[in-house]
């Protein structure tokens, strides 16, 4: 099948390479020449593993092409995805200016039966105002909506695209599913179920489950908390509540608190629609508020391992990227933890093996790039573990004490042995487990 995909970042970008891997014919466009440009000669514009080989492969097949321009190219697809970027407002309601850009721009262009399919992540009934946008522009013209939410994750993108746990798809007519039947029957083939919905269910299906996923890390982030002051391990918690199948493992893991281009945004944009539509989401308000103070305060350890004050002393910060195998910094916990030891005073050093470049723009300018951890560490008071990188679960903890000034690690992704890393020598804080001081 005939596909294009407008916005060639994270999930267009990958869901444009996917389709074509799947054997669609793939017209990938972004409205920003460098970052077409950059992909043509072969430079992914994010760090996502396979992603290059991705591409490569089914650019040399024939079956991806870029554009720069939404223009006559796309009349001949039988689905145009919209996969443009949807920010936070300054009011915490999802900016949606891209989505109707990129729909009255495809508009002009579209042949009758195509189907506009959103798979960025909107509010609740912006299939029907898409609808209404195409109506005014082409009035003549029989088109279908669909809501196709995108469930990826970034550093697993591709494996989630070609081996999801679902495919929802909101249809409000028989010519768009018939349709979306099509383009995912390679998948569906293979066992992935395709979930069918109204329009307006599958936009709140997408918002539901990332407040969902948010809901339990806070929930488990609280216990961790409690283990803290009640000598319990957070860790075995979660195995141990996980193994009911009714909770499952999964998204258990305490840390600083979550960031990423999604669960902030998205959170927070549900909780405005609730608010829009008069109704309350207590539940939600509250994991959103004590998620922000969880990154303001998580900091507070390292303070507290290095006896209540950091002024005059180097911490070396190995992690930025909100999470491993990505370079994206957008509300990375590193942001909070690095701006407040900053403020307290401290010296900060950095190393994170993907993301330093986008990390400059958003940390202060005297933080200290390295290149790797154990330059990160020379001189350190404690080193500070933020993003659980799997280099660092293999540390040389000999070669990290040797250049460090004090032997202190606060790992706030729990990815060391408390009795290993004290055998070393050093004094060992993370999240939620007891350790010398429980
Ligand atoms: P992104 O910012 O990485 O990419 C969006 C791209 O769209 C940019 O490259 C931009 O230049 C391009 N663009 C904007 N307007 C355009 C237009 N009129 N014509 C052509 N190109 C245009 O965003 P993203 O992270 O890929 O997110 C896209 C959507 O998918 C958002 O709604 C997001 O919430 C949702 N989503 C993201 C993820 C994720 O992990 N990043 C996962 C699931 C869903
Ligand atoms: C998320 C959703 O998982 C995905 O389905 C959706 O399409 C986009 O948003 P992503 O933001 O890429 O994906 O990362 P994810 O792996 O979900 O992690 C989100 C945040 O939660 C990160 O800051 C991560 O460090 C944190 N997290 C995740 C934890 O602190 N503990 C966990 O156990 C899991």
């Amino acid at each position: 099948m005939r596909l294009s995909v407008i916005g060639a970042g994270y999930v267009g970008l990958v869901s444009g390479a996917c389709f074509a891997e799947l054997g669609h014919s793939v017209l990938c466009i972004d409205n920003n020449p460098a970052k077409i440009d950059a992909i043509r000669s072969g430079q992914m514009p994010i760090y996502e593993p396979g992603l290059d080989a991705l591409v490569a492969r089914n650019v040399a097949a024939g079956r991806l092409t870029f554009a720069t321009g939404i223009d006559a190219a796309i009349s001949d697809s039988a689905a145009v995805f919209i996969a443009v970027g949807t920010p936070s407002r300054f009011d915490g309601r999802a900016e949606l200016t891209f989505v109707h850009a990129a729909v009255e721009a495809c508009a002009p262009f579209l042949k009758a039966g195509a189907v506009v399919v959103n798979k960025s992540t909107v509010p609740i009934g912006t299939g029907d105002r898409v609808e209404e946008i195409l109506a005014t522009v082409r009035p003549e013209l029989a088109v279908s909506v669909a809501s196709n939410p995108e469930f990826l994750r970034e550093g697993a993108a591709i494996s989630d695209f070609m081996e999801p746990d679902r495919i929802v798809v909101g249809v409000e007519d028989d010519n768009a599913r018939a349709v979306a039947e099509a383009i995912y029957a390679p998948l569906t083939a293979k066992g992935a179920p395709l979930l069918f919905t109204r329009r307006r269910t599958s936009e709140m299906i997408k918002y539901a489950a990332n407040s969902f996923l948010a809901t339990k890390l806070g929930f488990i982030n609280e216990i961790a908390d409690l283990c803290e002051h009640v000598g319990a391990d957070v860790a075995e918690v979660a195995v141990g509540i996980g193994l009911d199948s009714r909770i499952g493992r999964k998204f258990l893991n305490a840390g600083p608190g979550f960031g990423g281009s999604c669960f902030p945004k998205d959170a927070l944009a549900l909780l405005n629609t609730a608010n829009d539509v008069g109704a309350q989401m207590p539940i939600l308000e509250r994991v959103i508020h004590a998620n922000d103070l969880r990154k303001r305060n998580i900091g507070r350890k390292i303070l507290k391992a290095l006896g209540g004050s950091v002024r005059g002393a180097t911490i070396g910060v190995l992690g930025l990227a909100f999470k491993p195998e990505t370079d994206d910094m957008r509300e990375a916990p590193s942001i909070d933890i690095v701006a407040s030891l900053d403020y307290w005073g401290a010296a900060i050093r950095a190393y994170d093996p993907a993301a330093m470049e986008q990390a400059k723009p958003k940390l202060p300018a005297s933080v200290v790039y390295c290149d790797d951890p154990y330059a990160c560490a020379e001189g350190a008071d404690a080193i500070a573990i933020v993003t659980e990188w799997n280099e660092f679960r293999t540390l040389d903890l000999a070669r990290l004490k040797a250049v460090m000034r004090r032997p202190v690690i606060v790992d706030m992704r729990n990815v060391l042995s408390a009795a290993e890393v004290e055998a070393q020598g050093f004094q060992y804080d993370s999240v939620g487990r007891p350790g010398r001081e429980a």
